[in-house]
């Protein structure tokens, strides 16, 4: 296959930004970077000392592990001095970042998840980074707000993620489809591997932790069941896959189709809206998967045209192959 460059595929493929190419190339260069950087050390976390946890917990309540804390920082460094950015905001951090005052500021908004999956990264099983990119909406000269960063996910002018595995991918789109490709370490270049990813509209497999059985709503428990008994297209169960971490997960229904769900708990308080992130995860991943062909909601609702009103808001997140989508939405309707 002829090498096709991230760089190369970013100026043919540009279509929200065509007016700042520029920009955008600087961004996704510093951005491969950074996980070019993250991937090299989780290759050999175990000789480090880096797996395991810092002993903190964050914004999200969460045990901090040691690689989450890195990603950040590998993250935080590279993306504060890439010139194009005004703000960064990380799961990992309970405020956002304002680019400070000596480094060169620009228009976009970089949003990330810095290690998706953490819980598995010690027992060496696939983690990710997932981004998001906004444009800010309040003019150049005030100073960013929370509100530029509080974006429905229909403003993305891009998204993806990085996904650390038996090889190292990057998946985005800039809004016309989404392409993968897969690092080659021997040149440190991601080449084109997967162009115009489109998700099978009708799935195979379902993935939801059904640990939590007892804490779903009734609408949830008629949904999960319908992909494990026969009222449905297969007229069989699904397969169940659930790999823990939600890039991955999402990664395999891009591929495969297939239906990832993380639902509401409704005895838990702090996971009534589920634990997934919007900004950081619903958010972007939904972004894909509609541009794959795909659909992501909370349950009915389309992820995207949800409006976040504060910087960690939680959402439940049905996303995966069309029909599979479809089918959640009609039982939740059914019963909302
Ligand atoms: P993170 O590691 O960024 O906190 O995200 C973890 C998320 C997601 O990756 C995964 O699908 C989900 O948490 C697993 O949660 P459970 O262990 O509750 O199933
Ligand atoms: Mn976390
Ligand atoms: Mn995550
Ligand atoms: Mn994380």
């Amino acid at each position: 296959m002829r090498q096709v460059t991230v760089t190369e595929h970013l100026l043919l493929h540009q279509t929200q930004t065509p007016d700042a190419s520029g920009k955008f190339t600087a961004l996704f260069y510093d951005l491969i970077l950074a996980a070019k950087t993250i991937s090299k050390t989780m290759n050999k976390a175990g000789l480090l000392d880096i797996l395991g946890a810092t002993g903190e917990i964050n914004v999200q309540g969460e045990q901090v592990q040691k690689l989450d804390a890195y990603a950040n920082r590998v993250l935080i460094h590279r993306m504060e001095r890439t010139g194009v950015l005004c703000a960064i905001a990380s799961e990992e951090n309970a405020d956002f970042i304002r680019i400070p005052e000596q480094l060169q500021k620009g228009e976009y908004i970089l949003i990330f998840d810095p290690l998706d999956g953490s819980s598995n990264v010690d027992v060496n099983v696939n983690v990710g980074t997932i981004f998001s990119i906004l444009r800010r909406k309040s003019p150049s000269n005030n100073d960013v707000t929370l509100g530029d960063i509080l974006q429905s996910g229909v403003e993305q002018v891009a998204a993806g993620y990085f996904l650390y595995g038996p090889s190292t991918m990057l998946v985005y789109s800039t809004g016309d489809g989404v392409h993968g490709f897969t690092l080659d370490p021997s040149v440190g270049e991601f080449l084109l591997s997967h162009p115009d990813l489109r998700i099978p509209e009708q799935g195979k497999v379902y993935s939801v932790n059904e640990g939590y059985y007892k804490y779903w709503d009734d609408a949830t428990r008629e949904a999960v069941e319908y992909f494990k008994g026969d009222e449905n297209p297969l007229g069989k169960p699904y397969s169940a896959r659930y790999i823990g971490s939600l890039v991955a997960d999402f990664h395999r229904g891009l591929l495969n189709g297939g239906i990832y769900m993380y639902p509401a708990d409704c005895r838990n308080p702090g996971k009534a809206k589920g634990k997934l992130r919007y900004l950081c995860e619903a958010s972007p991943l939904a972004y894909l998967a509609e541009q794959a062909g795909g659909a992501a909601t909370e349950g009915t609702t389309r992820i995207l045209e949800l409006q976040p009103e504060e910087l960690h808001e939680r959402v439940p997140l049905f996303i995966g192959s069309k029909n599979d989508v479809e089918a959640v939405a009609t039982i939740y309707k059914k019963h909302r």
